[in-house]
């Protein structure tokens, strides 16, 4: 049977961190100058992956969405890629990218088997992705996105973490892209999960701000009912052209949560938030059957309570949710760990 956990949620949606490694360093995300990473060997194999994504798919886990840190760092993705897309039980495989290394690797995902993509950008300005992703490569963010829109898949989509004072300008700027590209755009709220480290309210552009925006440029939006159980509100432009706005921060979409994350070493967890996890990768590597695995999960996942955006919500002064000292001794709580 599939469980549901204590507030009736059931599990849907697996993101699977293939590495923890970045080749950038985005402000609201990789703020530090140095990292402690996750030891090579305990990273799981693609077969692995695929033991755990079994017993996840006993569970009701249709949905699978590989992230990273970067997940095109990771050698031969596109194996991995061919491995999950050859199970019936999965209805949607999706990529979540910095798009760095994707003009060069979009065809071959979307050959073996690849459904949608999800291209982060930021910013159009040389200057900015300079200052906020501290790498050079928009020229190659660009190239890639050019190339998931002609490889064929069902979707690619655009994820801008709208910052005060660094690309809330960009607001219609990125929308006219969007549409040039054929992918949907979503602006996402600045959030203070582990890792943003530097993070205020104060940076915030929230949901209203954001369509305030958009409607004063563009005249009034159309409401479009939701995608299932995703995190995005829809909207279209009087010109039709749909896009989404992430509400993470300000309207947070807990009692909906579908979604687990495992982390690249098999750390599992049940909340973007979760302080702990359960370690599945020791479960397995000491010979632990489906059965026993599928058990585990499942009595975690039927004891889950989390609701750790609304919690943040409900904290009267905010502030980052996690020190640099903590995410040193426990890099687990890092955003880029876990999976964006
Ligand atoms: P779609 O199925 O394409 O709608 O995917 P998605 O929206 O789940 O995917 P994506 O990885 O693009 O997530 C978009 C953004 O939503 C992330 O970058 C986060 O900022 C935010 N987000 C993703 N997952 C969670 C979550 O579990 N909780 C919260 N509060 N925010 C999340
Ligand atoms: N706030 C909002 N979204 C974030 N992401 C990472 N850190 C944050 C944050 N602090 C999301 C972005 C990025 C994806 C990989 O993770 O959407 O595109
Ligand atoms: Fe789900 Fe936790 Fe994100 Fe809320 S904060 S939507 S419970 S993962």
């Amino acid at each position: 049977m599939e469980p549901a956990d204590s507030l009736g949620r059931p599990l849907r949606n697996l993101r699977l961190s293939v590495t923890d490694r970045c080749n950038l360093r985005c402000a609201y995300c990789m703020p530090e100058e140095e990292y402690v990473w996750l030891p090579r060997a305990q990273i799981l194999s693609f077969e692995e992956i695929g033991e755990l994504v079994d017993a996840f798919v006993e569970l009701g886990v249709d949905r699978l969405r590989l992230t990273g840190g970067e997940p095109l760092l990771r050698r031969d993705l596109p194996l991995l890629v061919r491995m999950l897309a050859a199970k019936p039980a999965i209805r949607d495989l999706a990529l979540t990218t910095n798009g760095v290394l994707l003009e060069r690797e979009a065809a071959a995902l979307a050959e073996a088997g690849l459904h949608r993509v999800t291209v982060s950008l930021d910013t159009l300005r040389e200057s900015t992705f300079r200052e906020l992703a501290r790498r050079e490569g928009l020229d190659r963010v660009l190239a890639g996105i050019e190339a998931a829109s002609r490889a064929g898949f069902r979707a690619v989509k655009l994820d801008t973490v709208v910052i005060r004072g660094v690309n809330e300008d960009e607001v219609a700027d990125l929308l006219e892209l969007a549409r040039q590209s054929r992918a949907e755009v979503r602006f996402i709220e600045y959030m203070d999960v582990g890792g943003a480290t530097r993070w205020s309210m104060e940076q915030v552009v929230s949901r209203a701000e954001i369509l305030e925006r958009i409607s004063q440029r563009y005249g009034e939006l159309r409401p479009l009912p939701a995608e299932g159980s995703a995190p995005a509100e829809r909207f279209a432009l009087p010109d039709g052209l749909v896009f989404g706005v992430i509400a993470s921060t300000t309207a947070p979409f807990c009692h909906s949560c579908d979604r687990a994350r495992l982390t690249a070493d098999g750390l599992w967890l049940t909340c973007l938030y979760a302080r702990s996890g359960l370690d599945l990768r020791s479960l397995l590597r000491g010979g632990a059957s489906r059965e026993a695995i599928v058990e585990r999960i499942r009595s975690t996942w039927t004891r889950r309570t989390d609701r750790g955006a609304e919690e943040r919500l409900e904290e009267s002064a905010r502030s980052p949710s996690v020190t640099p000292s903590a995410l040193r001794r426990d890099p687990h709580l890092e955003m880029h760990t876990r999976g964006g």
